[in-house]
């Protein structure tokens, strides 16, 4: 039988998803993403060398690897042509294993515009966003508007959607934003220019699911960020504007609930985010300045925690099994994935978050909205910490008691087993417990 397996974020994205997707696509014909953008950053290290995808599915590295871009996505030309180019150098042939749906939603240079325009108008408010014009090309969607890789195949009729799309965010921008407008002509010349090279990847994807489905091929659904950035239940406003948990991936392939066989969800062993927004159980440190926690230093510097997309210093804090316990129902994991716990490697004691405390209440179940997490305190239980090197364990029993413990503390708070553990960056650098396609 075969098997469709979901791998997504649990936390605020960077768990490490680029990694284990690599790593698992060796038992698979196709990699699917279904959401976000160029917003993503995922990193390949193979044999020491590395790769950073941000709109490629993160199989691209193996040649049997058919890689698809489901509908859900929101496609930039610009993004896709650059990161072709970047494959192209280092001798990957992509073109010929990348197909792309035509539904995908065309992210625009007014998006990035406008995007740009809304996060200085919010000033301290900022949401963070990457500046992709993620939110913005989303919105096309949703209000009816957007133009979808599909219209490239008719450009007369692509060219008048455009005319009008133009005129109207050209109004906001200048109107509302106190922003340049965009002309005209130049977005049209630039997007006919780029057609020529995603026109021959336009593929009907959910039919070439289904047809790997029915000739009883494995596929692997990689998500993008993490499910506390999910539009619906993140950290509302400061999310991503996409269906970032499992359920994603029915909606934005084109199978259903019941095709999904297994949910890997991505646990950092640890906690980051990048960009504005509450976060609990953060240690604060500002890199630029060299100030701040000295745990959060250390979770920072050794765990090189810099946006793959952005290059922005992520915010580091300890494992919340508030907000984790909630990520796993939504997203019905099956089986955890715990990345990073080399990173913990040199700490004294370690710290889990096991509730809140909100306004003089005891909760373990999280807030609704942003201000519940800005006021909720986190409690916590300690462990101690190692202090030996874990890179690279070969085997579950080799590696230090207190790791060992460590990992069975977050299967007894989850209720759920750690089926794969990764102990530093390379693809090589992981030890698989349960395999999640195993029959
Ligand atoms: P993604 O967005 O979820 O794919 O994650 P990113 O690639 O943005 O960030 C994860 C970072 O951690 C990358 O730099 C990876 O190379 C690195 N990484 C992944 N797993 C491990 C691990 O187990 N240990 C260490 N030390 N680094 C890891
Ligand atoms: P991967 O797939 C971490 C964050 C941004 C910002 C918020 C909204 O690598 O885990 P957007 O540009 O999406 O409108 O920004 O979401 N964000 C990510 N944070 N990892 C990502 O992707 C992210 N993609 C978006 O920093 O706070
Ligand atoms: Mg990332």
């Amino acid at each position: 039988m075969s098997k469709n397996v979901v791998i997504i974020g649990t936390q605020w994205g960077d768990e490490g998803k680029g990694k284990i997707v690599d790593l698992i696509t060796d038992k698979v014909s196709s990699v699917v993403r279904f959401q976000g953008g160029h917003n993503a950053g995922h990193t390949l290290v193979i044999d020491g060398q590395k790769t950073v995808l941000h709109l490629i599915p993160s199989g691209i590295l193996r040649d049997h690897v058919e890689c698809l871009i489901g509908h859900g996505v929101v496609l930039s030309m610009s993004a896709l042509i650059k990161e072709l180019g970047e494959l192209d150098e280092a001798g990957v042939d992509a073109r010929s294993r990348l197909k792309i749906a035509p539904g995908c939603p065309l992210i625009m240079p007014y998006h990035v515009a406008l995007d740009n325009a809304r996060e200085a108008k919010r000033g301290k408010a900022a949401i963070g966003t990457t500046g992709n014009g993620i939110g913005p090309a989303y919105e096309d969607k949703v209000a009816r508007r957007g133009l979808r890789v599909g219209d490239l195949l008719d450009l007369k009729a692509f060219s008048d959607k455009l005319k009008d799309v133009v005129e109207y965010h050209n109004f906001a921008l200048t109107q509302y934003y106190n922003a340049p407008a965009l002309d005209f002509d130049t977005v049209l010349a630039q997007a006919l220019e780029q057609a020529k090279t995603v026109i021959p990847m336009i593929t009907d994807v959910t039919e070439q699911i289904h047809q790997h489905i029915a000739n009883n091929e494995n596929i692997l659904f990689e998500g993008a960020q993490g499910a506390l950035l999910d539009i619906d239940q993140g950290t509302y406003p400061f999310v991503t504007s996409s269906n970032t948990t499992s359920g994603g991936a029915v909606t934005g392939s084109g199978v259903g609930v019941t095709d999904i066989d297994y949910v890997c969800g991505i646990v950092k062993a640890y906690t980051t985010r990048v960009g504005g927004g509450p976060f609990p159980t953060e240690l604060v440190y500002d890199v630029a300045i060299d100030k701040g926690d000295a745990i959060g230093k250390v979770l920072g510097t050794v765990g090189h925690e810099f946006g793959a997309t952005t290059g922005r210093q992520r915010r580091c804090g300890w494992l919340d099994m508030v907000t984790l316990n909630r990520s796993l129902k939504l997203n019905a994991v099956t089986g955890i994935c715990l990345t990073k716990l080399d990173v913990l490697d040199s700490l004294e004691s370690i710290k889990i978050c096991i509730g809140y405390d909100l306004n003089g209440q005891k909760i373990t179940t999280p807030p609704y909205d942003a201000q519940g997490y800005a006021d909720a305190k986190p409690t916590y239980i300690e462990m101690p910490g190692w202090k030996t090197s874990t890179i690279g364990t070969d085997s579950f029993d080799s590696l230090p008691i207190e790791a060992q413990n460590y990992i069975r503390k977050i299967e007894e708070l989850s209720g759920l087993p750690i089926d794969i553990l990764s102990t530093g960056p390379d693809r090589n650098e992981t030890l698989i417990l349960n395999n999640p396609f195993k029959e």
